[in-house]
């Protein structure tokens, strides 16, 4: 440990809400290597992008975890026309080994009925269970327990999120009449997220979280600083959710688009950055551990997330939790650029806990490496104002809004307007 970086938080649950108190710092270039040389064309950008994606996996997300040995798909059931008559709506159960090592998947897909070639698939994990996104009692309830939100996921949710009164509301119909198929899966069925608090042994977070999935990667070593995290599973399972839709002719997976709200709008962003066949992504409200600037130690920060969500960082993430500012040798801008040259934008809430002006500073560093690829960059200008949507550029957007936190009809229309220039 460096004892002559001072450690600027000895309580460490205290969160700075004050912007004059933001330390200097300095953000490293994406564009140059870690030894120096610079990236001048798209070949050494892909180079560098690998670099990137080893610091993270090293110091903040864990390992990537392999790609599964096997991948048992069954379509449990299809109905040809939900939805009045507009979708087809399938299930899937997806599993990694005949005897059920690594527990089970279930996806929901609806699509178009009516689409004369295939549509992009928008995929997404959601917190609630696949059955609080259409009212339709044949969608089946996720079975895995975990503390975040019990009441989501029981028969009293079915449908929920299409009640426009709904925090996260998701306009299903709307996003079948436009062109898209969407493709869903319950994050708690990849692993569970136990609460910081769980007060029983079995279910607290160091046991319970890496259950799920993280059965078929062994057990665990914990003397490594970078094992594979909750965040890096739930990722690894969107692109699961990739490989089945490739397998789905009416979907075409060359224009896929990823999403996920918060700590699963954290989880998009990885999954994106690590899986190039996202075409698209569209993090929503991810704010720390996401798209804001880990340097800035505004709101939520490198302390209280690594205390409150010891299953979503590796422990190697932990060493700059007492000075990010001076400390971290990189930042989360770096993360957007390996997007590039993919589309991304980047759907900010404005809060103080969520710094969403770090969402748009890091956007504004990552945005060379769009132009260095012949693709634009995010557009000039101040931060913007809630809801002004004037930052979405071709390849590169940023816009934050005010009202509840969740993916809202407000941030579905920003996704089909981008994806749809
Ligand atoms: C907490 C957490 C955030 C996370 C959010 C969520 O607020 O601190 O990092 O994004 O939960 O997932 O809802």
């Amino acid at each position: 440990m460096d004892t002559k970086i001072p450690d600027i938080r000895p309580n460490y649950f205290e969160a700075n809400y004050d912007k004059t108190k933001i330390a200097p710092y300095t953000l490293e270039d994406p564009l140059t290597f870690l030894d120096g040389r610079k990236v001048t064309t798209p070949a050494e950008w892909e180079l560098r992008r690998q670099e990137i994606l080893g610091i993270f996996a090293g110091e903040m997300y864990g390992q990537e975890p392999p790609a599964p040995e096997q991948l048992l798909i069954e379509k449990i059931e299809e109905k040809p026309d939900a939805m009045g008559g507009f979708a087809v709506r399938a299930q899937y159960r997806m599993r990694f080994s005949p005897d059920g090592k690594g527990g089970e998947i279930h996806w929901l897909l609806v699509r178009p009925r009516y689409a004369a070639k295939p549509v992009p698939p928008i995929l997404f994990l959601n917190f609630a269970g696949n059955h609080a996104y259409l009212p339709d009692e044949e969608v089946v309830i996720p079975e895995m327990w975990s503390h975040r939100l019990p009441s989501h996921r029981v028969e009293e949710a079915r449908g929920t999120r299409c009640d426009p009164n709904s925090v996260g509301h998701f306009p299903v119909a709307l996003l079948i009449a436009a062109g898209y198929a969407v493709l869903t899966a319950c994050y708690c069925e990849v692993s569970p997220d136990p609460h910081p608090n769980e007060p029983e042994e079995q279910f607290k977070q160091q046991n319970f979280a890496y259950t799920g999935v993280f059965d078929l990667w062994g057990k665990r070593d914990e003397s490594r600083t970078d094992n594979i995290t909750a965040l890096g599973a739930w990722a690894w399972a969107l692109s699961r959710g990739l490989d089945l839709a490739e397998r789905i002719p009416e979907l075409d997976v060359s224009r896929s688009i990823v999403t996920g709200c918060s700590r699963l709008g954290k989880t998009a962003l990885l999954a994106a950055a690590r899986d190039t066949r996202f075409a698209v992504c569209v993090p929503n409200q991810c704010g720390a551990g996401g798209a804001t600037l880990a340097k800035r130690d505004y709101g939520e920060n490198v302390a209280t997330e690594t205390r409150m969500f010891t299953h979503w960082f590796c422990k190697a993430y932990k060493k700059y939790e007492r000075n990010p500012a001076q400390l971290l040798t990189f930042d989360q801008h770096l993360l957007l650029a390996a997007v590039a040259p993919r589309r991304l934008l980047i759907e900010g809430y404005d809060s103080p806990w969520f710094d969403t002006e770090g969402e748009y500073l890091a956007c504004k560093a990552a945005s060379p490496v769009w132009e260095l690829l012949g693709k634009k960059g995010l557009p000039e200008g101040p931060f913007p104002e809630d809801f002004d949507t004037s930052l979405i550029g071709e390849d590169l957007g940023y816009y934050h809004r005010a009202e509840d936190h969740g993916l809202a009809a407000f941030d579905w229309w920003q996704l089909m307007r981008f994806t749809q220039r």
